[in-house]
């Protein structure tokens, strides 16, 4: 496994895959670092898919909002490489700051409509943040495949819609969202939160699988099922609600009226953003209504 710091190095890397074979195929698994297993599952895929991955890791401060957690967001370069390494990752690109914006940038890449809801509206500027960033990696790593986690269903949209609307020749793959043995979603912020928070935590999960079961009933409307999502996670004392909302996925837009779930047409998401103090944790899933499929 090849560490590569800067551009130069990563091009000069990337070059000799495709000179050795000219079929080569690049796998890309862009993270912040601090990996843990959801992204782990991303290098093994990638690795099976493609002939060499490029496992991209870089805190990237242009989505970080100025009261967020940019400064303190976990690190562990040793511990990251370990894990790409076990993971069939061939080649690490961890820029520093400098490298990847050497001065102000002054392009932004926004992607409208899908990021009006959910976490573009609690976090202005992610993602056009998050945006500017994977188009540059798009750039300069120009991978076959692209793997990220449904975790971040909004960023998924997001970024898919970047892709086809710049017509990056890029294949986005979603991969499933990775959870703890009680059900809490894996998230390099998961570290912040406190031993009663951890366990409070939980409440996303549970009132995901049991949204599965209230959709089924007669007559249940998105906003009933909002309103009983939200009294669950009240249940844990430390919670505060940042969004519960149900929309059409990937188009991220609300359903027409307050019809019963089961008139719902295509494809739905029901997506959570929860504080536990200052952690802010988020978790999802899918529905085509009558039938779950996530
Ligand atoms: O999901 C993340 O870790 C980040 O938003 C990403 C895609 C690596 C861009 O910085």
């Amino acid at each position: 496994m090849i560490l590569c710091r800067t551009i130069a190095e990563l091009k000069n890397e990337l070059i000799q895959i495709k000179q050795s074979n000219d079929q080569a195929t690049i796998g890309l698994v862009p993270t912040m670092g601090f990996l843990h297993e959801g992204h782990a599952s991303l290098m093994r895929q990638s690795a099976e898919e493609n002939t060499a991955s490029v496992l991209s890791i870089f805190v990237n401060p242009l989505q970080f909002g100025p009261n967020e957690d940019f400064e303190r967001y976990p690190r562990d370069e040793a511990r990251d490489l370990a894990i790409a390494k076990e993971n069939g990752i061939d080649i690490v690109f961890m820029p520093d700051v400098k490298e990847m914006y050497p001065s102000k940038p002054r392009t932004s890449v926004i992607v409208s409509q899908l990021t009006e809801r959910l976490c573009g509206a609690s976090r202005p500027g992610h993602f056009d943040g998050v945006g500017l960033v994977v188009s540059k990696l798009f750039h300069l790593v120009q991978p076959d495949r692209a793997y990220f986690g449904m975790k971040d269903a909004q960023q998924l949209a997001v970024i898919q819609q970047m892709t086809d609307d710049l017509n990056i020749p890029v294949e986005i793959i979603p991969c499933p969202i990775v959870r703890e043995p009680d059900g809490l979603a894996l998230s390099s912020r998961n570290v912040y939160l406190s031993a009663e928070q951890r366990q409070q935590a939980v409440v996303l999960s549970q009132s995901l699988s049991l949204a599965k079961e209230w959709v089924k009933e007669r007559g249940m409307t998105s906003e009933d099922l909002i309103a009983r999502v939200k009294a669950k996670i009240s249940e844990a004392g430390q919670a505060e609600i940042d969004y519960v909302e149900w929309l059409t996925y990937p188009t991220l837009e609300l359903p027409a009226g307050n019809e019963p779930i089961a008139n719902h047409k295509g494809k739905y998401i029901l997506a959570l953003a929860v504080k536990f103090g200052s952690t802010r944790l988020i978790d999802n899933a899918l529905f085509v209504p009558n039938t779950e499929v996530n």
